[in-house]
């Protein structure tokens, strides 16, 4: 008994964060006439990582939002809650939570999961074609109707993770050319089966400049972007660009478009030379900064002694930890004319 109330007491701070993870917006939308679904990786997830692995789910993860560690790879809010506080509805809870938030269904779900690639990567969770099947059981389930999907909007970040599982077992970006070409085949098949499901609207991210990741400078002292991952990205892009153009010819419709994530990130690099004043010192530092290893904030020897070291003030650095941005970081992304220019398209017909 005892335990059971424990594990019910666990179960409703996690519950707590989950909800309190929403946007404060107008609900002008959040009547649940509209849905938004979001499909991808840990720039768009919002909790559906499990608590006992992910990073996400450990201090100082959501320090800024909530307040404290609830599942995004951040300090606080990341581009799934942006984009919902744009569309004026709240933000989407992760699929993992639908039963016991059942309520949130109708505003739409968040299918990402941090760490994952549209094919398979290291990371133990679904790839973006189990996320959609996972939208696509619910229809079956008569949880969303089909007249539900057609007035409903989808977001969906393949944010490098794919290629960086390449590195990893290849050991170099050799071959990297056909790879990206299969990976952008993919991603279109997956922005294909969305459509046919019935949404309506499908923004896809283009592909940050991960040389610029600190994960790829700190080689330079976070001082120097990688050229050659940089160079890649180019060529990742201008097949999503090629591949969005021709899905929307195919269907004969205007339901694809591109976030222009690329571009935003380095409107907010490029901003620092400015003559208006830099908004992040050297926005290519991160906060979270692993003292051996780049991928150690929010680890912790046995001893409990932190593997990393934190900055002062999150709110003046871009990158969060060694691949994300803070919240702070997201912000500046979201009110770059790039990104804004791309959510207009939201309601283009
Ligand atoms: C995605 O995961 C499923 C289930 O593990 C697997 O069967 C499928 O081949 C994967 N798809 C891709 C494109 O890697
Ligand atoms: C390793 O490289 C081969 C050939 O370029 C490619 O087919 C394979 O998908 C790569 N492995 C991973 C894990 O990406
Ligand atoms: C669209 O598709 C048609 C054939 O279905 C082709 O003739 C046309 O050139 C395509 N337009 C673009 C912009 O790709
Ligand atoms: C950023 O600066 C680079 C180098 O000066 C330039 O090539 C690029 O077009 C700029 N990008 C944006 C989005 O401002």
């Amino acid at each position: 008994m005892v335990a059971q109330t424990l594990a019910f007491s666990i179960f409703c701070f996690f519950l707590i964060s989950a909800l309190s993870g929403q946007q404060q917006g107008v609900e002008g939308l959040g009547k649940g006439e509209v849905k938004f679904f979001v499909f991808g990786d840990s720039y768009a997830d919002t909790g559906n990582n499990r608590i006992a692995l992910a990073s996400s789910w450990k201090f100082p993860y959501g320090i800024t939002f909530p307040g404290k560690p609830a599942g995004r790879f951040s300090d606080g809010r990341v581009s799934t809650d942006f984009i919902a506080g744009y569309l004026r509805m709240k933000t989407p809870i992760p699929y993992r939570w639908r039963k016991q938030l059942a309520g949130r269904v109708k505003y739409g779900l968040n299918f990402a999961y941090g760490g994952t690639g549209v094919f398979d990567t290291q990371a133990p969770y679904p790839n973006m074609t189990t996320q959609i099947d996972f939208l696509q059981q619910l229809i079956k389930d008569s949880v969303y109707t089909k007249s539900d999907l057609e007035t409903s909007l989808a977001f969906v970040s393949a944010s490098g993770n794919d290629y960086a599982n390449y590195i990893a077992m290849n050991g170099s970006t050799a071959g990297f050319p056909t790879f990206i070409s299969n990976v952008v085949s993919q991603l279109t098949v997956n922005l294909r089966r969305i459509h046919s499901l019935g949404v309506r609207k499908i923004a896809v991210g283009s592909l940050p400049p991960l040389g610029c990741l600190p994960a790829n400078t700190a080689t330079s002292s976070f001082q120097q972007c990688e050229q050659t991952q940089n160079a890649l990205v180019n060529l990742h892009n201008q097949l999503l660009l090629q591949a969005v153009t021709n899905l929307n010819n195919q269907t004969h419709s205007t339901s694809f478009f591109i976030l222009d994530i690329h571009d935003a990130f380095w409107t907010v690099f490029n901003q620092t030379q400015a003559a208006g004043g830099p908004k992040f010192e050297n926005p290519l530092q991160p906060c979270c900064v692993g003292v051996s290893a780049a991928f150690s904030c929010g680890s912790v020897d046995e001893n409990g002694v932190k593997k990393y070291t934190l900055c002062s003030n999150p709110k003046s650095m871009f990158f969060w930890d060694s691949l994300h941005p803070t919240q702070e970081g997201w912000r500046a992304l979201y009110s770059t004319p790039a990104f804004q220019n791309s959510l207009k398209q939201l309601w283009q017909n």
